[in-house]
Parts: structure tokens; sequence; C-alpha cells
């Protein structure tokens, strides 16, 4: 038994969405967050720029005496999760394995498409991840770079649709029946992304499997904490905390939330 936090970073506010199904998988489990808003978005830097800024978020973590990692970040998790792991002895969870598990088992058609990051994309992650699950699926990737910038600057969702359905119109005619929002923040617009698919495309958000997942290994590694009251959750951002408030209460739904500066 573990009393300790979870750990959960991000280049954004788009971490917050897998903070909100941990929360709800592990109610009793408290959780740190960092989103690093001063350098968002990761998905257009460098691999060297992003393992340097991810070791940050976890230096700070580790400050925090979290118990387990989780990489709330495509582009972390694709880029720098591996090289980081040898470095600390805690548990680092991604969210790319479970967001490629989860639409290789949603599949018929054996057709999947990845919006992501340029980063990401060019990782080529979820294919690679997605073969070893099933060699026969194709995946279809498609980098949607202008995206994470549009969701961080505006929590009203006012200038989504025309920006989403240009990057979204090179895909939206194949046939692929399941699509990976291969970025967490998407899943704050999911409404919008179905919106511009075919209607009986699957959209899967990595984060349900992630809590999962991760509910699994605190399981396996006896690290579920003892508290019988809900858990206590702090949340930090390197970036404007106004505006990530602004959006964090969108995204958790709660008017109480509260961001402190980094
Ligand atoms: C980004 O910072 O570019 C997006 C984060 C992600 O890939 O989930």
């Amino acid at each position: 038994m573990d009393n300790r936090p979870i750990g959960l970073l991000d280049s954004g506010v788009g971490g917050l969405t897998v903070v909100k199904k941990i929360i709800a998988k592990m109610p009793h489990e408290s959780t740190v967050f960092i989103g690093d808003n001063a350098h968002i978005p990761y998905g257009d830097k460098t691999k060297e720029e992003i393992i340097a800024l991810t070791t940050q978020s976890v230096k700070f973590l580790l400050s925090k005496n979290v118990k387990l990692i989780i990489f709330a970040c495509n582009t972390a998790t694709a880029v720098a999760m591996n090289f980081i792991q040898k470095e600390i002895e805690p548990q680092i969870i991604g969210v790319i394995q479970s967001g490629a598990l989860a639409a290789a088992n949603t599949t018929k058609n054996k057709k999947v498409a990845v919006v992501a990051t340029k980063m990401t994309v060019g990782s080529h992650a979820y294919q690679k991840e997605i073969q070893t699950r099933d060699p026969q699926i194709e995946t279809i990737e498609l980098a949607a770079p202008k995206i994470v910038p549009l969701i961080e600057a505006d929590a009203g969702h006012k200038a989504y649709m025309t920006e989403l359905k240009k990057t979204l119109a090179p895909i939206s005619n194949l046939d692929f029946d399941t699509l990976i929002l291969g970025c967490t923040h998407y899943p704050i617009i999911q409404k919008e992304f179905a919106q511009c698919l075919k209607p009986d495309v699957q959209i899967i958000d990595p984060a349900d499997q992630v809590a999962q997942y991760t509910y699994n290994v605190m399981k396996r590694d006896q690290l579920f904490s003892t508290n019988i009251a809900e858990g206590k959750h702090e949340y930090f951002t390197t970036g404007n905390v106004a505006l990530f408030d602004e959006l964090g209460r969108l995204v958790l739904n709660d008017q109480q939330f509260q961001a402190q500066q980094l």
C-alpha cells in the first residue's frame, strides 16, 4: 500500500483529460499534475528539446514524491518515455500503448486513423504499436499541428470547426472505421471531431485504457492508497495561471479548479 500521489505531466491542459479519467477510476488516489504551458506545443520541437523539457517536469514530480508517473502527453510518450525511464525508478506509463491497444481491439475493417502532433506522427509510434498487436491493420497517420495551440488559446471552442474540418479533410473520406485522438488535447473537442467524420467511425480516447492500465499496474505492484476519503489533487503550470484555470475548469467540469504557478 502506498499513499503517495500519482504524478502526471503534459505540455499543457490536454493532460487534464487523463487526470479526469484517473480520478474517475480511482477516486481515493491523490494526483499531482504539471502542465508545461510555457513551452507548448511540444509537437513542433526537436527530440532533444522534448526530452529536456519532459525531464524538467519529471524532476518536479519526483520532488513531489510521486509513486508513479503518467506521461499524459503523446509527444512526450513517443519521444522521451523510454529514454527517461532508464534514468528513474518509479514506473512511467505512457498513452500510446493504451491507445493502440484500444484501437486494435475496436477496428472491424482493420483500418485505423491516428491524428496527432507532427512529432508523434513522425515517430510512427502508433503505427508500430498497432502492428505488434495485429500486423493486418493499416494505420493512416495525420499530423495536425494547428489544433493544440487553438485549444490552448480558446476555451470557448469558437474557432475549432473551420480549422478542424480543414485539417481532417485529407482523411475524412477514407474508409477507416476507428480514429485515435493521438494527442491528449483532442478529447476536449471530441464532439467537434465526431462532426467532421463519418457517423460510424469509432473515436478512441486513449485515456480510458490508460486509467485501466494504471489501475492494473497499481494492483500488481500494491500501490493503492489506503485513503478512505477522496484523494487530493494539485495542479501546476509553467504558463499563465488564469488561462490554465479557465481551461482546467472546462476540462474537469469543476469551478473550484485552481492551479499554482511554477
Ligand atoms: C503538444 O504539446 O504538441 C501536444 C501534446 C501531445 O502530444 O499530447
